[in-house]
C-alpha cells in the first residue's frame, strides 16, 4: 500500500542530510539554486502542497498564499520574517516557522570580523599586498583605531546586540545601546549605558545595527542620520539592508561624512554588481552570511524540520513567528 507523504515546496536546495528526518513523511519539490525568490516555475506546485519551506531572499506574499489553499505551514529558514507577508498567514491561519537563537554567535562572530576588516582595512591591504604593490614596511599606511577604549553603538540589543557587546567588551571597547528594552544585566556585567538614538549616532565610534527590520527600523540610517556622526565613525550593518538608506549611505561614504561601512546586508539584495558602493575603497561588501557557519545553518534546518513536520501533523509548530494563528 502506498504511504501518504506530504507534498512540500522547498524554494531552493539545502543539502539532503539535513533534511533527513523528513524522508517518512514528506515529498519535497525542490526549486533551483542561483535564483532570488520563488522560482517561475514553482508556481504550478502551488495550488497542491501542504507546506513550504522559504529563504529570506523569498517574498512570500498574499498573492502565494492565495495560489495555495492547502498550505498548512510555513517555515522560513531564518531567523527573521520581513520577507514574509505575517498579517497575510495569520488571516488564513497559517502558522509560520522561523529558527530563532541559534544564529547569535555565528552572526556576533561575523560582525566582529567586519569591525576588524574594515578598521584595519585587511581587504584592501591584502589585495595591495598580493598585487605587487608592497614595496616596504609602512609607518604610516593602513592605519585604524584602536578598538580598546573606542565606543561601540549597539542599535537593537537583542540576542546578537548583546553577543556583540559581549565580544567588543573583551575586546575594550565602551559599549552604548539603544534597546526597546533597558539591558541592567549589561549595564552591570560590561558596563553597557542605554542612550537615545540621537546620542548613538553622535558618540558610536563604530554603530553596529542589529534590530530586525519593522516599518520602524526601515531607512533609519537615512541622510539626516548619517549627518550627526563622526566623521572617523564606522557603520555596520548585519542585520537587514533596508535599515539603511543605499544613496544616503553611498553619499555620506564618498563625502566622508562617515569613514567607512561593512555591511553583511544590502538594500537590494544582493547589490547589482554594477551597483557604485562596491567601487568606494571604503565600503566592505559580503553576501549576507552571518549566519554561514556549519553549527548554525545545521541547526537551522533542525529547526525548520521540526516546525514543518508539527505544521503538517496539525501540532503547535516549536518556534512559531505568529501564535495569535492558536488563540
Ligand atoms: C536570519 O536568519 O534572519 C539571518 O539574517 C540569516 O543569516
Amino acid at each position: 500500500m502506498a504511504i501518504h507523504k506530504f507534498k512540500v515546496l522547498l524554494t531552493h536546495p539545502i543539502p539532503e542530510q539535513w533534511l533527513s528526518t523528513l524522508n517518512n513523511d514528506v515529498k519535497l519539490i525542490i526549486g533551483p539554486d542561483e535564483m532570488m525568490g520563488l522560482a517561475p516555475e514553482l508556481y504550478k506546485y502551488l495550488p497542491e502542497v501542504d507546506g513550504l519551506i522559504s529563504f529570506l531572499c523569498d517574498r512570500i506574499n498574499a498573492e502565494i498564499i492565495h495560489h495555495a489553499p492547502n498550505i498548512r505551514v510555513i517555515c522560513n529558514f531564518a531567523a527573521g520574517i520581513d520577507n514574509i507577508d505575517l498579517l497575510a498567514c495569520t488571516a488564513q491561519k497559517i502558522p509560520v516557522g522561523i529558527t530563532p537563537g541559534v544564529l547569535t554567535d555565528a552572526t556576533a562572530d561575523l560582525t566582529m570580523g567586519l569591525v576588524l576588516a574594515v578598521n584595519r582595512q585587511l581587504v584592501q591591504a591584502a589585495a595591495n599586498a598580493r598585487s605587487g604593490k608592497w614595496k616596504m614596511w609602512y609607518a604610516s599606511r593602513w592605519l585604524g583605531m584602536g578598538l580598546s577604549g573606542a565606543i561601540l553603538g549597539v542599535f537593537g540589543m537583542g540576542k546578537i546586540g548583546c553577543a556583540v557587546a559581549k565580544r567588543a567588551h573583551a575586546f575594550g571597547m565602551n559599549v552604548i545601546y539603544t534597546s526597546r528594552t533597558p539591558k541592567p544585566e549589561y549595564e552591570i556585567t560590561l558596563n553597557a549605558r542605554q542612550v537615545a538614538f540621537q546620542e548613538l549616532l553622535k558618540t558610536s565610534d563604530i554603530l553596529s545595527l542589529h534590530a530586525p527590520l519593522t516599518p520602524e527600523t526601515n531607512k533609519i540610517m537615512d541622510a539626516n542620520a548619517f549627518k550627526l556622526m563622526k566623521p572617523t565613525a564606522i557603520l555596520i550593518n548585519t542585520a537587514r539592508g533596508a535599515e539603511v538608506d543605499t544613496e544616503a549611505l553611498f553619499s555620506a561614504l564618498s563625502n566622508r561624512q562617515i569613514a567607512a561601512a561593512g555591511l553583511d546586508v544590502t538594500d537590494p539584495e544582493p547589490l547589482p554588481a554594477s551597483h557604485p558602493l562596491y567601487e568606494l575603497p571604503n565600503c566592505l561588501i559580503l553576501p549576507h552570511l552571518g549566519s554561514a557557519t556549519v553549527g548554525a545553518r545545521k541547526a537551522m534546518a533542525a529547526m525548520t524540520c521540526e516546525n514543518l513536520l508539527a505544521g503538517l501533523r496539525g501540532e503547535k509548530l516549536p518556534y512559531c513567528a505568529n501564535t495569535e494563528v492558536y488563540v
